[in-house]
Formats: C-alpha cells, sequence, structure tokens
C-alpha cells in the first residue's frame, strides 16, 4: 500500500517535471511551469523521505538522521533562495553553473557511498562508476565555468595540444573506471583516486574553453549532470530520479545544440576552438579607412519622431545597462505618435537562450512586438530606423561577407538594409567574438555613444519635449 502510494507520487512528479519543461518553452508560461515542476519535486523528496521502504521497513528511520536530512534540506533551501532571488538577469550563467555543479556532486558522492554496496554486481557497478565519472567532470567543469564567467579565471589556459592531452586523459579515465567495475577490487583508495581523476578531467576539459563560450558549456555540462542523475535513477530503481535525469539530459543537450546551431559553430569548435580570447578596441577607423559618425541624442530623436517605422535591436548592452523600462517608454512614446515599433530578436543576443525576451517580458513589452530574426530580416529594407541597442555581434556583416571571420556562416538581423542606423554602445570595443564590425563604418550608420540606460532616458526626454 505504502509502496504503491510512493510509486504514484513519483508518477505525479514525472509528470510534472514533463508538464513543466513544455510550459517553460513559452515566455508567457514559464514562470507557472517552473512552479509546477517545482511542486513535483517537493513530493518526490517528501515521498522519498516519509514513504521509501529499505526492506526493514518504514520503522527503522532514526530520528537523528532524519533530523539532519531535514536540517540540510533547510540549509540548501535558504542558500539556493536567497542566492535565487538577488542574483541579476546577466548573472544567470553564473547561478546555473554553481546549480549545476551541485547536481553534479550529488551524482559524484551518490557513487562514492554506493560502490561498496555493490561488489560483484557488475550492472550496479556500471551505473555507479559511470554516474560518479560524470557527476565529478560536470561538478568540477561547473566550478571553472563559474569562475571564468565571474572574472576571477579570465584567460582560457592551453597546454600546447591540450586537446590530445585531453583526449588521452579521458580514455584513461574511462579505462580506470572499467578496472574498478571488472577487477573486483573495494579498494576505497583507488575508488577515491577515480573520483580525484574524474575531477582533474573536468577541470582540464573547461581550463582551454573561452570564458565568453561558457553559457554552451554549461548547458553540456548540464546535460552531463542529467545523465549522472539518470545513472543513480536506474541503480535506485528511482522512476523519478530516472526521469528527472533524463529530462535534463536531454534538455541539455538540445540546448547545447541550439545554441551551436544558432551560432553556426559545431560543438567541436566550441570546446576545441579559441574563440572570443581577443579584446579588439577598433580606434574609430577601418582597414579601408572608412571612419565612423557621432549622432546626438537631439538629431536621433527628431529621426525617430519623423519615421513611420521603428526597429529596435535589443543587445548584451541592453541587459548590462538593465534599461529594459527605458527602452518600453521610448516604445511607447513613438507608437503615441503613430510610429510603428517592433523588436527584433536574434536566437543568441545576450548571454543566455531567450535573453531579450526574458528582459523586455520583465518591463511587460508585448510580446507581438518581439519578432524572430527570420520574420523580421525582410522588413529592414522597409525600415526607416534601426535602433541597436547594445547588440554587436548578432548585427556584424562580416558573419555574411568575411569567410575569413571566426563568426561567418551565423545568421545575423541584417540591419545595414534600413534606410538609417542608430547604434548605441560605450566606446568601439567588441563584443563576445572579440571582432571589429563592419556595420559602425556604414555610411548609414550613426553612433550613440554612451551607457544605454543614460543615452534612452535622454532620448525619452528629448522626444516627450517635442
Ligand atoms: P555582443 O556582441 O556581446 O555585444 C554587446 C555590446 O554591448 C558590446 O559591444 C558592448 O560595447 C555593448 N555594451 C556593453 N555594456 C553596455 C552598456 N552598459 N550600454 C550600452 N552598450 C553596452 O552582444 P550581442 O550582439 O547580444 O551578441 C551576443 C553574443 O553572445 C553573440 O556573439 C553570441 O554568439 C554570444 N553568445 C550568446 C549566447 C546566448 S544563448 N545568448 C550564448 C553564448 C554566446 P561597449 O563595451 O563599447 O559598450
Amino acid at each position: 500500500m505504502i509502496q504503491n502510494l510512493l510509486e504514484l507520487l513519483y508518477l505525479i512528479a514525472s509528470v510534472t517535471f514533463v508538464i513543466g519543461l513544455k510550459m517553460m518553452s513559452n515566455p508567457k508560461t514559464a514562470r507557472k511551469g517552473n512552479t509546477i515542476a517545482a511542486v513535483g519535486m517537493i513530493l518526490a523528496i517528501i515521498g522519498t523521505m516519509f514513504l521509501y521502504q529499505n526492506g526493514d521497513g518504514l520503522t527503522s528511520r532514526e530520528p537523528v538522521k532524519m533530523g539532519l536530512i531535514f536540517l540540510a534540506i533547510l540549509i540548501g533551501t535558504i542558500i539556493g533562495w536567497l542566492t535565487a532571488k538577488k542574483v541579476q538577469m546577466t548573472k544567470m550563467p553564473e547561478l546555473v553553473s554553481m546549480f549545476n555543479g551541485m547536481g553534479g556532486a550529488c551524482a559524484a558522492l551518490i557513487g562514492l557511498m554506493e560502490f561498496h554496496h555493490n561488489l560483484g554486481n557488475t550492472g550496479a557497478l556500471t551505473a555507479i562508476i559511470l554516474g560518479m565519472i560524470i557527476g565529478s567532470v560536470s561538478f568540477s567543469g561547473s566550478v571553472i565555468a563559474f569562475l571564468k564567467l565571474n572574472g576571477t579565471m579570465r584567460k582560457p589556459i592551453r597546454l600546447p595540444s591540450y586537446n590530445i592531452i585531453n583526449t588521452i586523459i579521458l580514455i584513461a579515465v574511462f579505462a580506470y573506471g572499467a578496472f574498478m567495475i571488472f577487477s573486483g577490487t573495494g579498494s576505497q583508495a583507488l575508488l577515491i583516486g577515480l573520483f580525484i581523476f574524474a575531477l582533474f578531467y573536468g577541470v582540464m576539459f573547461v581550463f582551454p574553453i573561452g570564458g565568453a563560450d561558457m553559457p554552451v558549456v554549461i548547458s553540456l555540462l548540464n546535460s552531463f549532470t542529467g545523465l549522472a542523475a539518470a545513472f543513480g535513477g536506474f541503480l535506485y530503481d528511482n522512476k523519478v530520479m530516472l526521469t528527472g535525469g533524463i529530462l535534463v539530459g536531454s534538455a541539455g543537450t538540445l540546448l547545447t545544440i541550439v545554441m551551436c546551431k544558432a551560432m553556426n559553430r559545431p560543438l567541436s569548435n566550441v570546446i576545441f576552438g579559441a574563440f572570443g580570447d581577443t579584446d579588439a578596441v577598433a580606434s574609430g577607423t577601418n582597414a579601408a579607412g572608412g571612419t565612423i559618425k557621432d549622432i546626438t541624442v537631439a538629431d536621433a530623436a527628431v529621426l525617430m519622431n519623423y519615421s513611420k517605422k521603428v526597429i529596435i535591436v535589443p543587445g548584451y548592452g541592453l541587459a548590462v545597462a538593465q534599461a529594459q523600462h527605458v527602452i518600453h517608454e521610448l516604445e511607447n512614446i513613438l507608437e503615441e505618435r503613430g510610429v510603428d515599433v517592433k523588436y527584433a530578436i536574434h536566437p543568441v543576443a545576450g548571454r543566455m537562450p531567450g535573453h531579450m525576451n526574458v528582459l523586455l517580458a520583465e518591463s511587460n513589452v508585448d510580446y507581438g512586438k518581439l519578432v524572430e530574426m527570420e520574420e523580421i530580416n525582410s522588413e529592414f529594407p522597409t525600415t526607416d530606423v534601426v535602433l541597436v541597442v547594445g547588440a554587436n555581434d548578432v548585427v556584424n556583416p562580416a558573419a555574411k561577407t568575411d569567410p575569413s571571420s571566426p563568426i561567418y556562416g551565423m545568421p545575423i538581423l541584417e540591419v545595414d538594409q534600413a534606410k538609417n542606423i542608430l547604434v548605441n554602445k560605450r566606446s568601439m570595443n567588441a563584443g563576445y567574438a572579440g571582432i571589429e564590425n563592419e556595420l559602425f563604418y556604414d555610411p548609414k550608420t550613426s553612433m550613440l555613444f554612451g551607457d544605454a540606460k543614460d543615452v534612452l532616458t535622454k532620448l525619452v526626454s528629448e522626444l516627450k519635449a517635442m
């Protein structure tokens, strides 16, 4: 009876995970989806704590151990809640990498705890060792990703022939794991040795990757953690752990593929390539001797006020400046004056999937105004003014015109087709890919230098005064 109740709770939890994940694919339902999945997770945890029978029945539960478990849950909940509450949107990848690392560490600890209870059972040992290796890699890799994202570890560390060295280490880790499974050894020292070796591989795996590629790496490590958790589910014959692990694993894998596709870079290029390491700073004159042209906020306001159609291109800088509210205000003023305003959303604008959608949703921009790249590109030739705010790579024409460019082939927002282009950024610094942008030298382009929030606030004041 109790076992059936537990299975029912697990089934409900699994269903909530699937429904929650589905709802997260749409900004309108994402928040609700997250809550539904969280309720499912709470059910699964409570069910496991109070209904799980370990052969000797429920009576063997020790109050001290239960107390410790509750204490651990309480501490974890408080830390997780507070960190998630105060994290800025632009720091979200850091938070995800830390949370993901914790998941990997849990999977690795399961391996360390369960190995000795399953000696002689090859199937169980395989699940344990694989879960431990993958979880450890995910944990140490996530910690390095976190340090790179928060700027503690600035430059990628690349040994000569690092990809050959890493491949050898990876093979050695799995060979060591196979030895632990098939040799019948019960040595604790050897097990800990494998754990440390796998941690070492995780560090070596992420060390050479440029800090800018961390969002992709985190998504990949996320899929590793899901896989490691799924091995745990297999080991304990726990359906909800298995379902959760598979969902995390497949969602992480799909997200990695989507990001790579949107950047038009194969995953191998992210892992082995050297992307975004240079901090190119343009001088204001390009190779062809072209120069940039400034525009005053007042002139930009006039230009926009007398336009019929304006397309705003938000990018990473808009998020950094937290200018989502003021840009919505600008949109409202222009709309009141009969200007047709839309936002052009590039799939990898910002630093995480859906970054611009989430950012603009914060300021209640109508979803109908956010138009995806494929759809909006045909509208640029009929657009009077494109206002690029804190975006760089996603509007860089080199992706189409320069085969030697690292972003060549990446689909871009074709803003150079518009009649007038206004670009707001603070300087001539490069964006994520670390490369120059010819768009800034286009005769149709005028630069509006300054922090996005300051510039947009001034633009709004100018428009209000007209
Ligand atoms: P970026 O190319 O990174 O350019 C952002 C620009 O914003 C910079 O050139 C910067 O110039 C400017 N900026 C920074 N702070 C600002 C502020 N306070 N006010 C105004 N401007 C500011 O951004 P993007 O065009 O959004 O492209 C995203 C890049 O990230 C792509 O290369 C993409 O491949 C990569 N990426 C994205 C993702 C996802 S999933 N979104 C994941 C991994 C990688 P200044 O310093 O001169 O101001």
